[in-house]
């Protein structure tokens, strides 16, 4: 836990740092960027540290986008980190499953690594066995991006910009990226995504963050989960989906009222890893998933444009990793909301289309909100 002194250094420390700090009406909102250490080819690397008037705090690095700690009060005002990450730059060089960064360009898994488009086929990495995931072997999450810290009468952010080459993990065209994260005062996590190409190609951005509500004191078992979704992707064993979309309600599968993660675990061989499909008619915002912690009381809702969401409880954490606060990330130690298209939707042609296309916008918003009760 951090506990307020902490909270009250940290504003102190910012005149040794460059920050940008909106103290005008007695506003603590603030942005301080620090070094966060220099990768294997001599590239320095910074992380972020976003404030509210809340004293929420969300720390961002510019290497893969990701978000390394989220601070987020409890019902008694005790603030905990609520995401799964390390604290230092080098755990993240060397390896781990895609804690808190931006996944692309294709978020989830390509069967076989490969598609069509426009009667040429395409090559992707199979670094999931047989099959491509999350973009290949340096997808998004471990890309340097340019940063430029933000704000607006709302909260403070952090602005990403990537650009993708032609080619870049076998994927065509030129894709310009920028993916902003805003922390605002009502306790938001707004993440908004925006992407331009030259020539078409698929474009499945997300978010990888894990969360456990509890701050890692316990697992994800007791978390209750709401999910606004009565069908989801029907995948087969390699986790691809076979094109059947399947009625949940009543299943195991069912969290459209809210549920334990754990309560039909033993019915879920492996534990969840499936993608929902948001019951939505529009690419509007709209609720994805709503979790409520009874520990500590807190509550956290999901927001997105995108037309489903792949809830993975950390099935594969296996107990090698450690992370900030000496907590050691076992199986179920963490649970994802990756807002997203389907997976595999360029070899699927009754999924809806994830082709960008010279000329169209992409744009995606999602948004982790947070209370308590
Ligand atoms: C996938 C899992 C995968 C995890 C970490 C999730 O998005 O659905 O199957 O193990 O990412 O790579």
């Amino acid at each position: 836990m951090v506990g307020l002194g902490v909270v009250l250094d940290f504003i102190g420390c910012k005149s040794q740092n460059e920050s940008k700090n909106k103290t005008q009406n007695e506003s603590k909102m603030e942005i301080i960027k620090e070094n966060f250490g220099t990768t294997a080819e001599g590239v320095t690397v910074d992380l972020y540290t976003l404030m509210n008037n809340n004293g929420m705090i969300a720390k961002i690095t510019n290497y893969g986008g990701i978000v390394t700690s989220l601070l987020v009060p409890d019902k008694n005002g005790n603030i905990d980190d609520v995401t799964l990450g390390f604290d230092n730059l080098q755990a993240y060089l060397d390896g781990h499953p895609y804690f808190g960064c931006i996944v692309g360009r294709y978020g989830n898994r390509i069967a076989k690594g490969k598609f069509e488009l426009d009667g040429v086929e395409y090559k992707l990495a199979t670094n999931n066995d047989e099959n491509h995931l999350h973009g290949g072997e340096i997808g998004f999450d471990k890309k340097i991006w340019d940063a430029e810290p933000v704000e607006n009468e709302k909260g403070v952010g952090l602005k990403l910009h990537y650009v993708s080459e032609d080619m870049e993990e076998g994927y065509p065209g030129n894709l310009d990226v920028t993916v902003t994260y805003m922390l605002t005062d009502e306790n938001e996590l707004k993440i908004n995504y925006e992407a331009a190409i030259n020539k078409p190609c698929p474009v499945n951005l997300t978010w990888h963050g894990y969360f456990n509500l509890t701050g890692g004191k316990e697992n994800i078992l007791n978390h209750e989960m709401e999910i606004n979704a009565d069908k989801y992707v029907v995948v087969d064993e390699t986790l691809i989906p076979t094109g059947e979309l399947r009625d949940l309600i009543g299943s195991e599968m069912d969290f459209t009222s809210p549920k334990t993660i754990g309560s039909r675990f033993d019915k879920v061989p492996g534990g969840y890893d499936h993608t929902y499909i948001i019951n939505k008619s529009s690419s509007e915002i709209d609720l994805v998933a709503r979790v409520y912690e009874p520990t500590s009381g807190r509550v956290m809702e999901v927001y997105s444009t995108e037309p489903s969401v792949q809830f993975y409880t950390g099935n594969f954490l296996d107990g090698s990793l450690t992370g900030k606060n000496e907590i050691v990330y076992k199986k179920q130690s963490g649970f994802c909301l990756e807002t997203q298209h389907f997976p595999d939707s360029p070899n699927q042609p009754g999924f809806p289309s994830t082709i960008l296309k010279p000329g169209e916008k992409y744009s995606q918003t999602t948004i982790y909100k947070f209370s308590t009760k």
